[in-house]
C-alpha cells in the first residue's frame, strides 16, 4: 500500500460495487481514510434499520436473513436521507453496495442531479473466492445457502446494471482477487484527482 494520506479537500463521490465478500466494505474504509470521505454502506444502514422495533424492521430483518434484496423503496429512502445529510455538510462520500440494480441506478442518477458520480468502481472476484472469504468471516447472513442467494442476486440484478453503466463510461473495473493493499493501490491509481479540487477518472 502507498500509505494512507490525510483527509484532502477533494470532494469525491464514488460508488463501490461487487459481489458479496468482494471487499466493498474493506476498500470503502481505506478509500474513505485516504480521501477524507464518508463511507455509506447500504447493508449496514439496512442492518441498523432491521434492529429497530417497527413493522418495516421485521420485514427487512427477514430479507437480510434470507439474503434477498430489500425493496428499492426502502433502500432509496435510507440512501436519500444519508446523502442529504452528507451533501448539506459538504462531505464527499463513497457508497458501498449501492446501487445494485438498474432501477436503483436510475433513481440514484435522478437523486444526484447536478452532482454526478466521479466513478463507479467494480471489484471483480470469482464466486469460489468470495465463498471462502465469507465462510471465514461468519456474519449472521453468511450461511452457505444465503451466500448462494446473495451471489445469485448479484448475477441477475447487479451485473446487468454494471453492463449498462459501462456503456455510459463511468465504470472502473478492478481485480479484487489480490491482497487488500494491492486492490486499494489499484483503485487509487485509477482515481486521478484533477487540479486538487475535483475527482476525475484515470486512464483505463
Ligand atoms: P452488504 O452488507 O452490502 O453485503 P454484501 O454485498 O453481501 O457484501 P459483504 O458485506 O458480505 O462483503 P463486502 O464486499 O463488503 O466484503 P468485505 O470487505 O466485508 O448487504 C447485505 C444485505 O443487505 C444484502 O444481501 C441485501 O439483502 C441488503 N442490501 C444491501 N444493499 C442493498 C441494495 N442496494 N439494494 C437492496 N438490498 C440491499 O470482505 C469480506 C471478507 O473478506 C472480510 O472478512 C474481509 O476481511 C475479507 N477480505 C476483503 N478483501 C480481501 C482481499 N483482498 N483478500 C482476502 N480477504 C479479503
Ligand atoms: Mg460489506
Amino acid at each position: 500500500m502507498t500509505g494512507v494520506t490525510p483527509a484532502s479537500p477533494i470532494r469525491l463521490r464514488l460508488a463501490l460495487v461487487g459481489p458479496p465478500g468482494s471487499g466493498k466494505g474493506t476498500q470503502a474504509r481505506l478509500l474513505a481514510e485516504r480521501y477524507g470521505l464518508d463511507p455509506v454502506s447500504t447493508g449496514q444502514l439496512l442492518r441498523d434499520l432491521a434492529a429497530r422495533h417497527t413493522p418495516i424492521a421485521r420485514v427487512v430483518r427477514g430479507l437480510l436473513e434470507a439474503g434477498r434484496l430489500v425493496p428499492n423503496r426502502i433502500v432509496l429512502d435510507v440512501v436519500r436521507k444519508r446523502l442529504a445529510a452528507l451533501e448539506a455538510a459538504g462531505r464527499g462520500w463513497i457508497m458501498d453496495g449501492f446501487p445494485r440494480t438498474t432501477p436503483q441506478a436510475l433513481a440514484f442518477d435522478a437523486m444526484l442531479q447536478a452532482h454526478a458520480l466521479d466513478a463507479v468502481v467494480v471489484l471483480d472476484v470469482p464466486p469460489e473466492i468470495v465463498a471462502t472469504r465469507l465462510a471465514e468471516r461468519g456474519r449472521h447472513d453468511d450461511g452457505r445457502s444465503t451466500i448462494e442467494r446473495r451471489v445469485r442476486s448479484y448475477e441477475r440484478e447487479t451485473k446487468p446494471m454494471i453492463e449498462r453503466m459501462q456503456r455510459d463510461g463511468s465504470v472502473l473495473r478492478v481485480d479484487g482477487d489480490q491482497s487488500i493493499e494491492q486492490v486499494h493501490d489499484d483503485i487509487a491509481a485509477r482515481l486521478t484527482p484533477v487540479d486538487g479540487m475535483t475527482g476525475g477518472l484515470g486512464a483505463t
